[in-house]
């Protein structure tokens, strides 16, 4: 195998770990974990800084503090060559042009609150209707269009921590809730996203991140040969403007059974406008567990997803419709993306049988989802 030294080091803000003295042996790939920080604009009168993760396999994952957004996750796949398994935009501008929350952190609520209002001892709370009548991802400025401060952790692996602070009464959301978010990228190729909050008044929180995967790297294949196992037995139906109707159905005998892994593709058609459902996982407590596989034969890559939530919102990029073009130049069209939200259900403030979404002051939010990159040669 003929390998090169690579030494990424290279930005202000690097931080080693684990590397040799490159010039000690020519025939070894070092490279080190680095985290570096580049100029990527400005925002509100905030600066906005792109910041690439790199781990010791040359794994990169590229993350701005506008949005909290991964624009991008780049790996090898099989035969070596290196691609993005998510879609996204090398420039500020491109976000700026509000995509559909494109590799961005969602809240204070991620997903759907029906008829954008729910009420909390004894108020009622009205948020911006941004979804047909309801409200969808945090509302009209969202965490997915704020400028996060950032701080990068003096670590041996990369990591990134992004705090916001959102005000009471933004976006019609009741107490001050202080958010923080690390990323990190580990030596195993592990994305990991850590959430923790705290409220000075009750409120609903419901972090997620909303990265669009297409495994292939190439937007001009679908995702629908994909292959994807759920470890969920339940799912939540959902009204015709997507709000559950409160049952939790068993998967068995429907087309939402991803209980053993199957093509994305295979009973799509019998799912109207494609699948975007939150899945009741079989995990039984909030501890980390692994709970869907996604996986593509083309690139010979996977990608686990571990959480500590109790739902999935697996969406098949329905609504995506040609016009954002991805980095590459092409179309991302419908289908040929998808996002698996770990998440609490989706109208769960107006949902008293669903697990509650209500942080409490003096209470600490945590909430953890691990994508995890494993190749299958
Ligand atoms: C979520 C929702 C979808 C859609 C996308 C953004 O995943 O469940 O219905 O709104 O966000 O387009």
């Amino acid at each position: 195998m003929k390998l090169m030294n690579v030494l990424l080091c290279t930005g202000t803000l690097a931080l080693a770990a684990s590397c040799n003295n490159p010039s000690e042996n020519k025939e070894t790939t070092i490279i080190k974990a680095s985290i570096t920080q580049s100029d990527w604009g400005e925002f509100d009168g905030s600066k906005v800084y792109l910041y690439t993760l790199t781990n010791s396999k040359g794994t990169e994952v590229k993350i701005t503090n506008y949005g909290g957004i991964v624009s991008s996750f780049v790996t090898a796949d099989k035969n070596g060559n290196r691609s993005s398994i998510i879609i996204g935009f090398d420039s500020l501008s491109g976000y700026l042009a509000k995509p559909p929350y494109f590799g961005a952190l969602i809240g204070r609520y991620g997903n759907r609150i029906g008829d954008a209002k729910f009420t909390l001892d004894g108020t009622t709370y009205q948020l911006a209707a941004n979804n047909g009548k309801n409200a969808l991802h945090g509302g009209l400025k969202g965490f997915d269009k704020v400028v996060w401060i950032p701080t990068v952790m003096d670590d041996t692996i990369p990591m990134l921590m992004l705090s916001y602070t959102s005000v009471d009464g933004e976006e019609g959301y009741p107490g001050n809730l202080k958010v923080m978010v690390h990323y990190i990228l580990t030596n195993d190729d592990e994305l990991k996203i850590e959430y923790s909050a705290e409220t000075d008044k009750a409120t609903p929180v419901n972090l997620t991140n909303h990265s669009y995967f297409n495994l292939t790297g190439d937007v001009s294949n679908t995702i629908l040969n994909h292959t994807l196992m759920i470890d969920a037995d339940n799912y939540t139906p959902v009204d015709t403007s997507l709000i559950p109707t409160g049952e939790i159905k068993f998967v068995k005998g429907t087309p939402f059974d991803f209980t053993t892994a199957k093509t994305i593709g295979k009973e799509i058609d019998s799912v109207k406008g494609g699948y975007d459902h939150n899945w009741v996982l079989n995990k039984k407590d909030n501890s980390l567990q692994k709970v869907a596989v996604l996986s593509d034969t083309l690139s010979g890559r996977s990608v686990e997803v571990f959480t500590t939530e109790p739902g999935l919102q697996f969406y098949t990029g329905n609504f995506l419709d040609g016009k954002f073009i991805n980095r590459d130049g092409k179309a991302i069209n419908q289908h040929t993306a998808l996002c698996m939200e770990t998440q609490h259900f989706p109208d769960s403030p107006n949902k008293p049988n669903f697990p509650s979404t209500i942080l409490k002051p003096g209470e600490k939010y945590h909430s953890e989802t691990v994508y995890k990159v494993v190749l299958n040669k």
